[in-house]
């Protein structure tokens, strides 16, 4: 064999010793072996001392390919070991998505706000502003500004909390018509207010001390009790359907004159007549009417250049319509059962 032969032979060797390599720890012994200062390639190398100077060139050619054939290989092989060993560990550590999740309670959206969204939503297409309000109220915001003095007979149904400084847990939203009429600037209004009002009151299937209502105030040049009728109409088409109808019945409010109860046709039967609507065809859904003259006054809207409407629905009232809710108490009582039902 000649001193050529003997380098390919080393090769062979070399890379059929590679060939059973199968792990890290047995490639670095490989590397020794071979590759390393002290490995058999360069042991080769060595003998060029000892062989005729004819003979050295086509036996250092056959060296240096040995190395590089064997080098190249060794790389090769120690990539393919670091890529397995790295698809083994993602194979252990992969996350097994047939596991069932953990689950999160997701939170809803109490039918009372779910109320006020919507009504909200209704007004703001009509072009209307939200005012968001206050529940610790004045005595002449929440009574003298609407034409409620002291010793009104009134009064008597909206008894409620009163701090040590007169103040007074607010028992109507319509006190905001005077904020916005006194604090809001003089030009025309378009607004709504929705917010919880307080009042001595029994606590039974549809009432409760506490309630919410949304108030409403149109102030304009030129406003009629049309309007009143049209705007609350539009509403009542959108919140209860294209085909429902409204009637006004005469009532009475300190704070508007003339002041009206407005029905909405049944949206359960369509007025033939059901439980809903107690056999008549209309369900009440607000008070409302032509703000007092003498309440804009005070409020310091002139009246003989400036009218207006006002109306305040009850906001469980609606909801309890809407969702067919038996009880007023359950909008306080934080009983989960009924609250994931919406
Ligand atoms: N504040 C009235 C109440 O609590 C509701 C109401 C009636 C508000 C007529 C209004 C209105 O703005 O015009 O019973």
């Amino acid at each position: 064999m000649t001193m050529a032969e003997m380098a390919k032979a080393l090769k062979d060797k070399a890379l059929a010793a590679l060939n059973g390599v199968a792990d890290a720890f047995s490639l670095d012994g490989f590397f020794s072996s071979y590759l390393a200062k002290k490995g058999e390639i360069n042991a080769l190398m060595s003998k060029m001392r000892e062989i005729p100077n004819e003979e050295k060139a086509e036996f250092g050619a056959a060296v240096n390919e040995a190395r590089n054939e064997v080098s190249k290989a060794f790389e090769e092989k120690k990539r393919a070991l670091e890529e397995a060993a790295l698809a083994e560990k993602l194979k252990h550590e992969a996350i097994d998505i047939t596991l069932p999740g953990v689950s999160y309670t997701q939170g809803r959206t109490n039918p009372f706000h779910a109320i006020i969204d919507e009504v909200t939503d209704i007004f703001l297409s009509m072009g209307f502003e939200v005012c968001e309000g206050r529940e610790i109220e004045t005595d002449r915001f929440n009574f003298e500004l609407l034409n409620v003095p002291q010793d009104h007979p009134s009064r008597d149904m909206q008894d409620t909390f009163y701090f040590p400084d007169g103040r007074l847990l607010r028992t109507q939203t319509s006190g905001e018509q005077a904020h916005r009429m006194i604090e809001g600037g003089k030009g025309p209004i378009r607004m709504i207010s929705p917010g919880k009002v307080y009042r001595h009151d029994d606590d039974d299937a549809t009432h409760s001390h506490q309630f919410g209502q949304i108030e409403g105030l149109v102030v304009d040049k030129n406003i009629s009790i049309a309007n009143l009728k049209a705007t609350l109409e539009l509403f009542a088409k959108k919140m209860f359907g294209e085909k429902r109808e409204i009637r006004m019945r005469s009532s009475y409010f300190p704070f508007t004159e003339p002041s009206v109860e407005v029905d909405v046709s049944c949206f359960k039967c369509g007025g033939s007549g059901c439980s809903t609507c107690k056999g008549t065809g209309w369900i009440e859904i607000l008070g409302a009417g032509m703000v007092n003259p003498h309440v804009l006054e005070m409020c310091g809207y002139d009246p003989e250049v400036y009218s207006g409407f006002a109306f305040g629905i009850g906001i469980e009232r609606v909801a309890m319509l809407r969702y067919g809710i038996d009880d007023i108490r359950r909008f306080y009582q934080n009983d989960v059962r009924f609250l994931k039902d919406f």
